[in-house]
């Protein structure tokens, strides 16, 4: 049995939220001198201070079945042979030692009811030698474990020190009376289920393990434990106030005589104010008098530059701890900016200024190392959401390595910090429970308490479907007073009790999920309406994002909202099939699971960006045109600054070829404010004419060159018009065409479906859950997925063969009333091997849907035929509004030539797979790339919508039932 806990049992109760665990802090690394602090302030360089020791590496490594299984030599003899090594900062479960991760979303992996637990528990432990230099005699020495899965005991030499809970926030204990001088052994007890479990339940990978660095530091006997940096911006009067509290603490209460010396600086090391030294208060034996062992420092700093996502403005603040002899003992660095953030009305302001919420979801994620994420891979992710426009981001659904929240002050975006709670499974029952609300109220207060200094967040939010009870406005009340100057964000606030007046008490904003275009078109409420999910990016989808912003831009109190989400979680792994590829649920062989809605992601776990993300990177864009009779009307969605940062350039294109372009001259527009110029060209003659205006960054940012496009909008001049249908000669010979086709023209009304047609994996999921998109069901039902077209519908197909060879298609399809959800209405056919290339004259570049079209521009386009770019394979690939296409062999030159003729354009794809390969196939890794090209050209094609978590598509972009008439001509050029 584990020493003194083994009996105890405290991952079993759900009250047990800490022994012997440090009280939370802002992290701060001290160093001897401000110079050095001010040298190393980022969180990631603490390494650089002689009283900060890394424990990061291979440790040896043993799993055990339970906690309550391993001997109290695992933790005391020194480890065998037998165990094996594993790297921390990591998860176990992704290092080949037996145990695997699991995905579920809602349901818990387990039978409850709360608090217990299964008897299989893994419970690793964690051992590795480690070294207290001498020069750390007679400090206190503190070891710090950054996140563990989900609980942790921690034993040095041999003996137990304290235990800890929360996966997603460090842990902290006093280990001077644990450890000696020179050698030393550390052994860290983490179990994979807890009571904590039913608290951690978010839609994620179950995984196990040390996945957040793990450092021992030597805290001088007397010492700052703690830097609180409350900095707030006046718009009003373009004013700063600082107020810095620096906390003293040590092995005993602090003598007469110690002063702490604070000072702001920019971060080039000018001073900009006259810095303010104060004494250390000791008498804390006279009655009622005494406030604790803190100095507190004001500055009223007039002009200065506030901190915005826009203009990350940040400053320096530096502690220096004087000892009664006047020596400076230690420093620490803090880095600040001056933001306001406040509701007014139905606004959320920042710094006085209403500001768009361009924003994602992003859980910790990578493909190898699951929730172990590097700084690099941290930073990785917030350039590429910049990169496509995002500009604020929510911590879902727990709070991020500090670094994280260093990153987004330092690049620029807005930040929901997000509480490490969610009881789905158990959603409106432990939230009242008493015996959870101390758990409550920690993973709430401990997560202001380490990050109340980052100027990036701009609002707490209590965590995540974990239903509203008392324990919620328990929190709350803790959060608003320890931070008034923070609005709350808490989702089933206002879920449960209505969108007017639910929850107030726990959420400043309604911050609903996956609401339907027309509730949030009809949002009245007088708070600031900001969607904490919207716009579920599983596999093909997000669409009828562009119809969301149109409604958010036009009605009062509407501010934006997050994706869901930004990157899928598939797990590199051997899969079931034995090929190696990215896992989703149910692939590590758990009989538990929820599938692939674990991938549901605007970018591959690889950062790969899906096709989507050209849309979202339009809806996002900074800058919008519109024309306005003779005019252009230019608007600047930004809250700050004006668009001289950006070069406008302007483009006419008639008939698929730019015909004019040059620059457009652009007046200064103020932030939140449009202005008109003329139209930069005559209204052309011509039909199918489209004038772009696309915007460059002149200069180079921290995520993209300079000449980066950043935005663009096109206007139609000219409607299309079509051509006269050329006669039949009557000639009949065989067409050109003809001998380059593998597979026949054939009616086609069935598109492999999407994750939001419906689940193909989970079919009960639909079928006894009602969850997700239903077209799936019915198509299956009806028998649509496998039998020919024309078993359902009529169908009139007439070519004339024409004296160049080649061939006019005319179609008549008339679609029954009770077929109101098809996926498409058009033709397909085959290539023989060899077309590579494609080009054509529709909207491009990426793939695009009729409901996800808007920033894809009408334009000539050229690609290579695109892979399939979804983890479970579904239809891919459409161009929607092609004029022409053209099929590119590229070796033998030859070229096939599809012209639209009635209507003006169709929705053409050309891939490697049928529609069948696609829907066969449960993993991309199931596809084999045809060498033929498979041609879909559409007369009509479903939209996308988001039904597999949220609004299916809307009616305007379903197919509507009766007549379809179309033409094209089919030639080899
Ligand atoms: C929300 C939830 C997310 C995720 C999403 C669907 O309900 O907050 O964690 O489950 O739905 O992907
Ligand atoms: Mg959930």
């Amino acid at each position: 049995m584990l020493p003194d806990v083994g009996s105890v049992r405290p991952w079993a109760d759900p009250g047990v939220i800490e022994l012997n665990r440090l009280p939370m802090r802002v992290p701060s690394t001290a160093f001897p001198t401000a110079a050095e602090a001010r040298k190393n302030a980022q969180v990631d360089d603490g390494d650089a201070s002689p009283w900060r020791r890394s424990l990061n590496g291979k440790w040896n490594f043993r799993l055990f079945d339970s906690p309550d299984s391993i001997p109290a030599n695992a933790v005391i003899k020194p480890p065998s042979k037998s165990w094996t090594r594993v790297n921390v900062p990591g998860n176990w479960t992704m290092q080949d030692t037996g145990d695997l991760p699991q995905y579920t979303n809602v349901q818990m992996p387990f039978d409850g009811p709360p608090p217990s637990l299964p008897d299989k528990n893994p419970t690793g432990v964690y051992r590795r030698p480690f070294k207290v230099p001498a020069s750390w005699d007679g400090r206190q020495i503190v070891l710090h474990i950054g996140g563990a899965e989900s609980t942790h005991i921690l034993y040095i030499n041999g003996r137990w020190v304290g235990y800890g809970t929360d996966s997603r926030l460090a842990s902290e204990y006093d280990i001077t009376d644990f450890v000696e001088r020179g050698d030393n052994d550390i052994a860290v007890v983490v179990s994979k289920w807890s009571a904590q479990s039913y608290v951690e339940d978010q839609d994620q990978w179950w995984m196990g393990g040390l996945h957040r660095e793990v450092f021992i530091e030597a805290r001088g006997a007397t010492h700052i434990d703690n830097v609180i940096c409350d900095a707030a911006y006046n718009h009003v009067e373009g004013s700063g106030r600082l107020d810095v509290t620096a906390m003293v603490g040590g092995f005993t209460a602090p003598t007469a005589g110690w002063r702490v010396k604070t000072r702001i600086e920019s971060l080039n090391g000018k001073q900009l104010a006259k810095p303010v030294t104060g004494k250390v208060p000791h008498a804390y034996f006279v009655p009622m008098r005494f406030f604790g062992h803190k100095v507190e420092a004001s500055f009223s700093l007039a002009d200065i530059e506030p901190w915005s996502a826009e203009s990350p403005r940040r400053y320096r603040v530096i502690c220096e701890l004087i000892d009664p002899d006047g020596q400076i003992v230690e420093a620490h660095a803090q880095f600040v900016g001056f933001r306001s953030t406040v509701i007014s009305g139905n606004e959320l302001l920042i710094n006085g200024q209403p500001a768009w919420i361009f924003g994602v979801n992003r859980h910790d994620h990578h493909p190898t190392r699951g929730k172990a994420v590097t700084l690099d891979d941290m930073r990785a992710d917030l350039l590429a959401m910049r990169r496509h426009n995002i500009t604020a981001v929510r911590c879902s659904h727990y709070p991020n390595d500090p670094r994280f929240l260093d990153l987004c002050d330092e690049i620029g975006l807005y930040v929901i910090d997000e509480a490490n709670l969610e009881a789905h499974q158990y959603n409106t029952s432990l939230c009242n429970a008493p015996a959870w609300r101390s758990t409550w109220l920690a993973r709430a207060s401990r997560m202001v308490e380490r990050d109340r200094n980052h100027a990036s967040i701009i609002m707490w939010s209590l965590g995540n479907e974990a239903g509203y009870g008392r324990n919620h406005d328990a929190q709350a009340g803790w959060v608003r007073h320890a931070d008034p100057s923070r609005p709350l964000h808490y989702e089933p606030a206002s879920f449960h009790d209505g969108w007017l007046d639910g929850g107030r008490h726990a959420s400043d904003v309604v911050c609903p999920m996956y609401p339907t275009h027309e509730d949030t078109a009809a949002y009245s409420g007088d708070r600031p309406f900001i969607m904490c999910e919207y716009s579920h990016a599983m596999g093909n989808s997000n669409g009828s994002i562009a119809d969301y912003w149109d409604t958010i831009t036009s009605t009062p109190g509407l501010q934006g909202g997050f994706i869901w989400e930004w990157k899928d979680h598939g797990l590199l792994a051997t899969l079931p099939s034995g090929k190696k590829g990215y896992a989703y649920g149910g692939q590590f062989g758990e009989l538990i699971h929820d599938g692939n809605f674990v991938a549901d992601g605007l970018m591959s776990a690889d950062l790969t960006p899906h096709p989507a993300i050209q849309e979202v990177e339009w809806v996002y864009r900074p800058v919008t045109v519109e024309k306005k009779g003779t005019k252009l009307s230019i608007a600047n969605r930004r809250s700050f600054t004006d668009l001289s940062d950006l070069a406008a350039r302007w483009q006419l294109n008639i008939g698929g070829l730019v015909t004019a372009s040059g620059t457009l001259d652009v007046p200064t527009v103020a932030p939140h404010s449009a202005i008109k110029v003329a139209l930069p060209c005559a209204l052309p003659e011509d039909p199918d004419a489209h004038l772009s205006i696309v915007w460059t960054q002149r200069a180079a940012t921290a995520w993209a060159p300079a000449d980066k496009v950043v935005a663009s909008d096109q206007m139609q001049l000219r409607a299309p018009k079509s051509a006269p249908l050329p006669k039949s000669t009557g000639i009949g010979a065989r067409s050109a065409v003809s001998k380059l086709l593998a597979a026949p023209i054939e009616l086609s009304i069935f598109r492999a479906p999407t994750d939001n047609d419906g689940y193909k994996l989970m079919p009960d999921m639909t079928k006894q859950h009602g969850i997700g998109g239903k077209a799936l069901t019915s198509w299956q039902e009806r028998g649509i997925d496998y039998n020919p077209a024309e078993t359902f519908v009529d169908h009139n197909h007439r070519v004339d063969v024409l004296a160049d060879g080649s061939e006019v298609h005319h179609h008549v399809v008339e679609v029954p009333d009770s077929l109101d959800d098809l996926g498409r209405v058009g033709v397909s056919f085959q290539l023989k091997s060899g077309f590579d290339q494609l080009r054509w004259f529709g909207r491009g570049q990426l793939e695009n849907y009729p409901d996800r079209n808007r920033g894809a521009m009408v334009g000539t386009w050229e690609s290579g035929v695109d892979p399939e770019p979804y983890l479970v394979p579904q239809e891919f690939g459409l161009r929607t509004d092609c004029r022409w296409f053209e099929f590119v062999n590229s070796s033998s030159g030859a070229v096939v030539r599809l012209d639209v003729l009635r209507p003006t354009s169709m929705h053409i794809s050309a891939t490697r797979f049928t529609a069948a390969d696609l829907y066969v196939a449960g993993h991309e890794t199931d596809l084999a790339p045809r060498k033929t090209l498979v041609v879909h050209a559409d007369v009509a094609h479903r939209g996308i919508g988001t039904a597999s978590c949220g609004p299916d598509v809307l009616d305007r972009y379903e197919i509507p039932t009766g007549r379809h008439t179309f033409s094209y001509r089919l030639s080899v050029k």
